[in-house]
């Protein structure tokens, strides 16, 4: 079968494109409605055109026997109102399921949160590469004035829980003070 022979992708590390690729997903302020802790700043970016907050591009690399997802992440520089732009962040379904991410350009911080209440935020710049084991939720936030890309690996049998996220946030947002960045706790909690 033609899925069970080698394949190779060709990627940009400026970009964080890679081709070939199966697909591509973009988010939007309007996507993250609930993600941002700001709801007037949400209302009034949408309103002034709804920008990218970030990207993904994806390639399952699935054969006969097995699948090794790739997905690339292309956060924007930016923030809803004084928090910077970031990923949903997710829990994966599969309670056995861990992956790899790899960052490649930019600066901010991968945010790691267990059900328990368990919180640890990863400082990252490029060539930073963190191990997310199973049943930590998972969010990067970009605390830079450029895009910051990162490449992850994982399997498909992992599935994306967005809802928690969504509800609860994470423990500890990122915001802009004084020009620097700086966790807060989340007002959800
Ligand atoms: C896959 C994974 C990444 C993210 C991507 C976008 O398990 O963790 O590929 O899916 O960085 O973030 P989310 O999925 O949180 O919108
Ligand atoms: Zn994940």
């Amino acid at each position: 079968k033609k899925e069970d022979y080698p394949i190779s992708v060709q990627f940009d590390f400026n970009t964080g494109v890679f081709e070939p690729q199966e697909k591509s997903v973009e988010r939007k302020v309007s996507d993250m409605v609930k993600m941002f802790h700001d709801k007037t700043a949400v209302e009034s970016m949408i309103k002034a055109g709804d920008p990218l907050v970030y990207e993904i591009f994806y390639y399952g690399f699935k054969t006969s026997a097995s699948d090794m997802a790739l997905g690339t992440t292309r956060i924007q520089p930016g923030k809803v109102g004084d928090e910077y732009y970031m990923t949903k962040g997710h829990f994966h379904e599969a309670f056995d399921q861990p992956e790899i991410y790899f960052c490649v350009k930019g600066e901010g911080y991968l945010l790691m949160e267990t059900r328990e209440g368990e919180f640890q935020a990863e400082k990252w710049t490029p060539g930073t590469i963190s191990h997310i084991p199973p049943m930590w939720a998972h969010r990067v936030v970009n605390t830079g004035k450029e895009p910051l890309v990162f490449v992850a690996t994982y399997h498909l049998a992992a599935g994306h829980t967005y809802t928690e996220v969504e509800e609860k946030g994470f423990l500890k947002c990122l915001v802009e003070k004084d020009g620097k960045a700086t966790f807060v706790l989340n007002d959800k909690r």
